[in-house]
């Protein structure tokens, strides 16, 4: 693998023929088995890869978590080093790279950012269609890949490729999981050993509450999620919602469900300072 950090260099080394489809893999670093999953994935529909890692400001509303945010890039780029090949490139830009002047750019993605992680994360999602629109304009990917795991950020990058018409094909991909079912996140190991311990309840709930639908409605599977994640005071519930996977609208009654939408139980939850989400597909009843 090759490691280049900048922008020049980057294209210079794309411009060799024979490497299509190219494949994209944006990341910020602290990489886990999650991340590799996705690099596996790409690598094995593309002849060269790139992943990116930056740690983009743009997309943190709260400064604290990006000073906290986990960075290390020698053992980054050790993980790396067994799953790419040699044509494949890890780009690591600074922040003058990315953005050679401010971005001012203010997309609008509709409900998609008006729901869930928007609520509680104002400016996220504009953040990073920031970084994403530029990492597309810089490596021009036939194809990039993400992960479901930041199910409302795969829905904001679809919108994203569909108003600028660029057709990168977005792949996404599944949810990689500890050993005890806590999703893989670069944020669990700012988790202090109590919460890390108790944090499969996260997923042990939102389990339990998509087999739920048979014998409830929707306002009772939240109380049931809300009561399950706080029982032990250790853990806030900032939001569980049931919704499409197109316009993310969240469900009031499950009367409102359509056979022919895809439905998932999202969940966001504080764990002291760190934030954690996940979510799961919720099957028709
Ligand atoms: P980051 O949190 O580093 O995640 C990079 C990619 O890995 C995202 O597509 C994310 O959904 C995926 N991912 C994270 N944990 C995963 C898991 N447990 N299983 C499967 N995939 C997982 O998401 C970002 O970075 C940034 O917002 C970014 C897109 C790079 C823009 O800055």
């Amino acid at each position: 693998m090759k490691v280049l950090t900048t922008v020049k260099a980057l294209q210079h080394q794309l411009k060799q023929p024979d490497k299509s489809p190219v494949g994209l893999v944006p990341t910020m670093g602290a990489l886990h088995e999650g991340h590799l999953s996705l690099m596996k994935n790409a690598a094995a529909d593309c002849p060269v890869i790139v992943v990116s890692i930056y740690v983009n400001p743009t997309q943190f509303n709260d400064k604290d978590d990006l000073r906290n945010y986990p960075r290390n890039l020698e053992k980054d780029l050790g993980m790396l080093a067994t799953v790419l090949r040699e044509d494949d490139i890890v780009f690591t830009p600074d922040d003058k790279e990315i953005y050679p002047q401010k971005d001012t750019r203010v997309f609008d993605f509709g409900n998609l950012d008006k729901v869930m992680e928007a609520l509680h994360r104002p400016g996220h999602f504009n953040g990073v269609a920031q970084v994403v629109s530029r990492l597309f304009e810089i490596v021009k990917p036939d194809m990039a890949y993400f992960g479901i795991k930041d199910f409302q950020q795969v829905a904001v990058v679809r919108e994203l490729v569909r108003q600028s018409g660029s057709g990168i094909r977005i792949v996404p991909n599944p949810i990689v999981r500890e050993a005890d079912g806590l999703a893989m996140s670069s944020r669990n190991q700012l988790l202090d050993p109590a919460r890390r311990k108790e944090a499969p309840v996260i997923y042990r709930t939102i389990s339990a509450a998509s087999r739920m639908l048979r014998k409830n409605d929707i306002p009772e599977i939240k109380d049931f999620v809300k009561k399950e994640i706080e029982r032990s005071g250790n853990f806030v519930l900032e939001y569980f919602e049931i919704v499409d996977d197109i316009e993310l609208i969240p469900l009031k009654r499950k009367t409102e469900m359509k056979d022919s939408s895809k439905y998932y139980g999202c969940i966001a939850v504080r764990a002291g300072r760190i934030r954690l989400i996940d979510n799961i597909r919720i099957l028709l009843v």
